[in-house]
């Protein structure tokens, strides 16, 4: 394998094998996902709120997982209105499929989907939820130009998503994937790296008006991130060293940017101590600085 030489950004590495693995990605974390982690829950209540939806709506859940925004919305919207929750991921579905059932929910469904090539028909949403999902669409501008056909004249979109960079060690490691193969990492997040981004993206798309509150929910991951943060809640690590060996292994093996995808072990394995090392006094420096 030959190191990528100097090009435009680059978001996604193998694009052609992406879907794919998000697929793998999410049906390796659908048993545990609803168990594992406490902002997921707590992110999905905050855009259902601020939807204010109201009973016999019809609503959208864009990367609907579990179906933690979808079941909500479904309670919300009561019988006469109705969810589509739509996913990549059959896995994910099937927990919320299973949900709806307890609950006994049947103005609720589930279809696999992607949203960057879904057939749906133009004005058939009142609303349109996507919690912790946006970021892995692969055409985030498409996908809203889409969600705006989709949506009523005065239907409206909630979601969130994280500031970019998530991970400030995410940064590390493109930055020195840039300085040792050319290859310039881009954060996934980037498209929506922050308020003012996120404003224009949404006014480009079509939407008529776009409000973006930040930062909108608890400090513990999205929105405003601390390496601090990130040791002791998001991360569960005990020292800068455990912080980092952890931030390793997601940032070489995530769906999104797997660099051995383009980068030979051997490559990848030389990338490896600097970035423990970076990352590792990068997690010193910020524990030191809000602690003392
Ligand atoms: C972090 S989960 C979020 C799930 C749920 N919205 C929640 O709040 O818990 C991200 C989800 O995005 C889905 N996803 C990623 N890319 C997608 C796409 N192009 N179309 C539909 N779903 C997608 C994944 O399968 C995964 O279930």
């Amino acid at each position: 394998m030959s190191s990528a030489g100097s090009s435009p950004s680059v978001r996604i590495l193998d694009p052609d094998n992406y879907k794919a693995r998000v697929v793998a990605m999410f049906d390796g974390r659908s048993s545990s996902y609803d168990t594992n982690s406490v902002f997921h829950p707590r992110l999905a209540a905050g855009t259902v709120d601020r939807a204010n939806l109201q009973p016999g709506e019809r609503v959208l859940d864009l990367a609907s997982g579990t179906g933690l925004c979808a079941l909500d919305a479904a309670q919300r919207v009561g019988p006469k209105g109705s969810v589509l929750g739509v996913d990549l991921t059959d896995t994910m579905l099937a927990v919320a499929r299973k949900k709806a059932e307890q609950q006994g929910l049947r103005n609720v469904r589930f279809e696999v989907g992607d949203v960057d090539a879904l057939a749906l028909p133009p004005g058939g949403f009142d609303a349109a939820l996507c919690s912790n999902g946006m970021l892995y669409f692969q055409d985030i501008a498409g996908a809203l130009c889409q969600v705006v056909r989709w949506l009523r004249r005065g239907g409206r979109l909630v979601f969130n998503t994280p500031v970019a960079p998530m991970f400030k060690a995410t940064s590390v490691l493109h930055q020195l994937v840039q300085e040792h193969h050319g290859l310039p990492l881009v954060d996934a997040g980037m498209p929506l790296a922050d308020p003012p981004t996120v404003r224009a993206l949404l006014l480009a798309s079509g939407f008529a008006a776009a409000e973006v509150q930040a930062p909108v929910f608890t400090p513990i991951l999205h929105w405003q991130v601390t390496v601090t943060e990130e040791v002791h809640n998001a991360m569960g690590a005990a020292t800068p060293e455990e912080y980092a060996e952890k931030m390793w292994r997601m940032n070489t093996m995530h769906a999104i940017a797997p660099l051995r995808s383009v980068l030979s072990e051997q490559q990848v394995e030389a990338l490896r101590q600097p970035f423990l090392d970076a990352a590792a006094e990068l997690a010193n420096i910020n524990i030191r600085d809000s602690r003392y």
